[in-house]
């Protein structure tokens, strides 16, 4: 859900490629949440998208110890062949794909990373198949490059998950690319090996069509869930799959704006010329703090998953305990999608018929003074998402009162 962005000041006239984006419903109720605090209410802001971790300290001694070496200058365009060399080890190790450092790239976060996919293969009318609940950033990227984006709703109860005979049905002769993220923003929906397997069977059938897979909640999976990334389940498809990743939410690196890629060579050089116009390289310093980060121990993972996955079963047994809302038990990622359908058409203490999600978290947000997003802000309606990466004395606080909010609808 986007905002159109508007003539504001006599004389500005914003170019026609961005009349569609705009600033996303997440920033907006962020920015509503932050002005209630600063006003003094007790607001609870359940909207982050970033652990709430702090960076492991070898990972800033590595950047401290470039600076003082004086690795301060621009490095090679898409990345420094230390990190692309750290970046084809990881997908070898972890993975089990193969891409050599002539196959990967590396940009400012995973966003610019699709930004320069996408504005390097789409031309105006081309299509993108997106699942939704979708993150939001999908659609308005396609937008803003001249791209259709075809958005295909994927109910709860088929898990969140693009099903094949929807993918079947979307794919058309101007498909360029379908994406899939996995562990998902929002829904926490995790694809295994058997849940992509019938979709790689029908992008064998359409070879004009690519896939572009997020990995990014990767390292953030629960319940021993057995993640896998479509570039080594079929090798067939690897020629035309772009597997993106990034170490922002894996080692709360989500300000040193590293997001990298694997992908065929034609297309990396294709992003490259992009990303040269653009920023011309990523941050040196965060480059060499993200050689540590793949190549370092991998060992806090774990504990970090393990606080998550309790915040998680804590969210997912309240939220379910209360009537009108249900919630699946996402695999991975730090969020909860949570069915609101229960609470629609009833009415608030002040008199208001709460008519959709967004009408519930604004009710949430104005009354109990927690923010969370509606899923109509992904896509998906009538859903709501928590992000659970805050701690747990404030999450349990939040939910006594989406509790209390819920019993006061009549
Ligand atoms: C699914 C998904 N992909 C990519 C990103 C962007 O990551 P980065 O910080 O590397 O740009 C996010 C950030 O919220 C995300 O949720």
């Amino acid at each position: 859900m986007t905002i159109t962005v508007k003539v504001e000041e006599a004389g500005f006239r914003p170019a026609s490629r961005i009349a569609s984006v705009g600033v996303s419903k997440i920033l907006q109720i962020g920015a509503k949440a932050a002005l209630m605090k600063r006003e003094g209410l007790p607001v609870i802001i359940l909207g982050a998208g970033e652990p709430d971790f702090d960076t492991p300290d070898h990972i800033k001694q590595a950047a401290k110890a470039a600076i003082d070496a004086g690795e301060t200058k621009y490095t090679a365009l898409d990345g420094s062949p230390a990190l692309k060399q750290a970046i084809s080890a990881k997908f070898a190790r972890e993975n089990g794909v193969d891409y050599a450092v002539d196959e990967i790239t590396v940009g400012t976060g995973a966003k610019q990373i699709l930004f320069n996919a996408f504005m390097a293969t789409i031309d105006a009318g081309d299509e993108v198949i997106i699942p939704t609940p979708y993150w939001t950033s999908y659609s308005d990227i396609v937008e803003v490059c001249g791209g259709t984006s075809v958005l295909v709703p994927c109910s709860a109860e088929a898990g969140f998950r693009l099903q094949a005979e929807q993918l079947e049905k979307a794919i058309t002769s101007k498909t360029r690319w379908v994406l899939l993220n996995s562990p998902s923003n929002p829904s926490g929906a995790a694809y295994s090996a058997a849940d992509y397997q019938p979709l790689i069977e029908v992008l064998l059938r359409h070879p004009h069509v690519w896939l572009m897979v997020d990995d990014m909640y990767e390292h953030i999976i629960y319940d021993g869930f057995d993640f896998v990334t479509p570039a080594a389940l079929e090798p067939r498809l690897k020629s035309r799959t772009l597997t993106i990743n990034g170490v922002s939410k894996a080692y709360a690196m989500t300000g040193w704006r590293i997001g990298y890629a694997g992908g065929p060579k034609a297309l990396i050089k294709a992003m490259a010329v992009i990303q040269s116009q653009a920023t011309s390289c990523p941050c040196s310093v965060s480059q060499a703090a993200a050689i540590t980060a793949l190549n370092g121990p991998q060992d806090f993972l774990k504990d970090r998953q393990e606080s998550f996955k309790r915040r998680r079963d804590l969210v997912v047994s309240r939220l379910n305990a209360i009537t009108g809302l249900d919630c699946r038990t996402p695999e991975g990622a730090f969020y909860t999608f949570s069915g609101c359908a229960g609470v629609l058409n009833k009415v608030t203490p002040k008199g208001k018929t709460l008519l959709s999600d967004a009408d519930f978290t604004d009710y949430l947000l104005e009354e109990a003074h927690v923010a969370v997003v509606p899923g109509s802000a992904f896509g998906l309606s009538p859903f709501f998402r928590i992000s659970y990466a805050t701690s747990e004395a404030e999450l349990i606080q939040a939910l006594d009162r989406i509790e209390k909010a819920c019993a006061d609808l009549k």
